[in-house]
């Protein structure tokens, strides 16, 4: 089973700007609550879609817990994201029932069409490719899920129509 965490750069690494002013009204909700530091990560990334660097400071800050500590957190659970992803998530199950459902394919596919590595982000920001661990529907392997859009039964084939269709329909969006 592969399963790829997005590509991470170390926190000093170079990151887009965030306004991280936002994260003052988490700290107000959080602040003095016992167990909060998993909220805070997750807040965070909510609020970016990601963790950026300068956060882990200002949550180092908040709570009195060491920037190292909280970094050990963020990079032991899957579920953190410490680098920006584009707009739209791919995501590709390699869960054990799409993985026997030839789920590598699909993300084969994926990389030829974008031209990106798993984990990696197209140049113009608009997708990023990951591999994840079961996505609870099975029955539908191998499956992909873009948003808050799950596509079932896939082939290779398939799952590059769908992309290409999103792109279209985004460009048409634009004009
Ligand atoms: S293994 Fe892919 S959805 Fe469960």
């Amino acid at each position: 089973m592969r399963i790829h965490r997005i590509a991470q750069e170390k926190v000093n690494g170079l990151q887009p700007e965030a306004d991280l002013t936002q994260l003052e009204a988490l700290f107000t909700r959080y602040r003095n609550k016992s167990g909060s530091l998993i909220p805070l990560l997750q807040g965070t990334q909510h609020m970016f879609g990601y963790i950026p660097s300068k956060a882990f400071e200002m949550i180092a800050e908040e709570t009195n817990i060491p920037v190292a500590d909280i970094f050990g957190v963020a990079t032991f659970y899957a579920q953190f994201r410490l680098h920006p992803v584009g707009k739209n998530v791919i995501k590709v199950c390699h869960g054990t029932a799409c993985h026997v459902q030839n789920a590598n394919s699909i993300t084969d596919a994926i990389k030829g069409e974008l031209s990106v590595k798993d984990g990696g982000t197209t140049e113009d920001g608009f997708f990023t490719l990951e591999s994840v661990a079961c996505l609870g529907c099975c029955s539908l392997a191998p499956v992909m899920m873009i948003g808050e859009n799950t596509y079932g039964k896939l082939t290779g084939k398939a799952s590059v129509k769908v992309i290409r269709e999103l792109r279209k329909e985004n460009s048409s969006n634009n004009q």
